[in-house]
């Protein structure tokens, strides 16, 4: 794990890039969208509704991540208009309260299956958008790189709702999870980890209230550096920047650490995984992608 020094003077410029930022039009995404703006990059921004402010230079195109035709309509749009996609910033999330495991009834007296809007966007809607980048990315020489906004409840969850932590665990396990398959398209995918953001998804009195108990709710603006950062540097694959306190840290590097204590053939020789099992269980569950 190594805490990193993150500035606007320290990362590339994106001259002759272009991104696109889903969930761009408040918060996190739009702080990423004027930040890559500012540093050179061609913007494109999809959400459900236009940027709360004016951002002259970036183009906007109304997207629902959770349906289909309208990512494939973004991504079309994207590749027909500027011909080339370098960055995807896959960042549009929804949050806030839950109540997936109280009894909820319906008029019948029956418990109501419940809905699971934060599954739909935060994994549903990221893995169809991580999808469609490969898919674009893939046909370029110069690959592509793609940034996934996770959260801290992607690793632990003491205090997030079980629902939006499974979507952030989802994140972080797909990053994983696709880690081998995309080297050799020339692609590299990261995520960020934010803590406490003040954005459109805390409400503005619960902002205030732990600003008053101390607690420390950073700038949308200190995330989208992290963004930044991961979009420009060639060296950063299957990585998570955690962005806490207004600091960077990045921690995959603690998680393997941990999981090498749990499963790795130095404790205490658990490991069945030999390089022959490896072979077959890469045969059985075949993965292509
Ligand atoms: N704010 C925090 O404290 C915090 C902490 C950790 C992670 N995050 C993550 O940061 C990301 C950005 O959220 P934010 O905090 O900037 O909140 P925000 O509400 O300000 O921004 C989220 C954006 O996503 C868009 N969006 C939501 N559903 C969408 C859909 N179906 N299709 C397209 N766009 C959609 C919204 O319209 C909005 O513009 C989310 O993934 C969130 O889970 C936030």
């Amino acid at each position: 794990m190594a805490d990193l020094n993150i500035t606007t003077q320290n990362v590339s410029r994106l001259e002759g890039k272009v991104a696109l930022i889903t969930g761009g039009s408040s918060g996190i995404g739009l702080a990423a969208a004027k930040l890559f703006l500012q540093r050179g990059a061609t913007v494109v921004i999809g959400d459900l509704r236009p940027p709360k402010e004016a951002l002259e230079g970036v183009s906007y195109q109304t997207t629902d991540i959770t349906q289909w035709k309208s990512l494939v309509s973004l991504f079309d749009y994207c590749a027909k208009q500027h011909g080339q996609l370098d960055i995807v910033f896959a960042n549009a999330g929804v949050g806030g309260p839950e109540n997936t495991f109280a009894d909820v009834l319906g008029e019948d007296g029956q418990l109501l299956e419940p809905k699971y809007l934060a599954v739909q966007v935060n994994l549903i809607g990221l893995l169809n958008t991580v999808k469609l980048s490969i898919h674009h990315m893939r046909k370029q020489n110069s690959g592509g790189a793609i940034v996934v906004t996770a959260s801290k409840a992607g690793y632990s969850a003491p205090l997030g709702g079980p629902i939006y932590a499974s979507t952030k665990h989802g994140a972080i396990g797909m990053m994983r999870a696709l880690r081998r398959f995309l080297p050799p398209l020339n692609i590299r995918l990261n995520c960020i980890a934010p803590g406490f953001t003040d954005t459109g998804m805390v409400p503005e009195a619960g902002v205030a209230r732990l600003r008053q108990l101390g607690v420390i709710v950073q700038p949308s603006e200190t995330v989208a550096l992290a963004a930044l950062f991961l979009s420009t540097r060639d060296d950063y694959h299957a990585r998570t920047i955690q962005v806490n306190n207004n600091k960077f840290r990045e921690i995959e590097a603690g998680y393997e650490a941990a999981s090498e204590l749990m499963f790795g053939d130095k404790a205490g020789g658990r490991s069945s995984l030999t390089p022959e099992v490896l072979a077959a269980v890469n045969e059985i569950f075949t993965t292509t992608i």
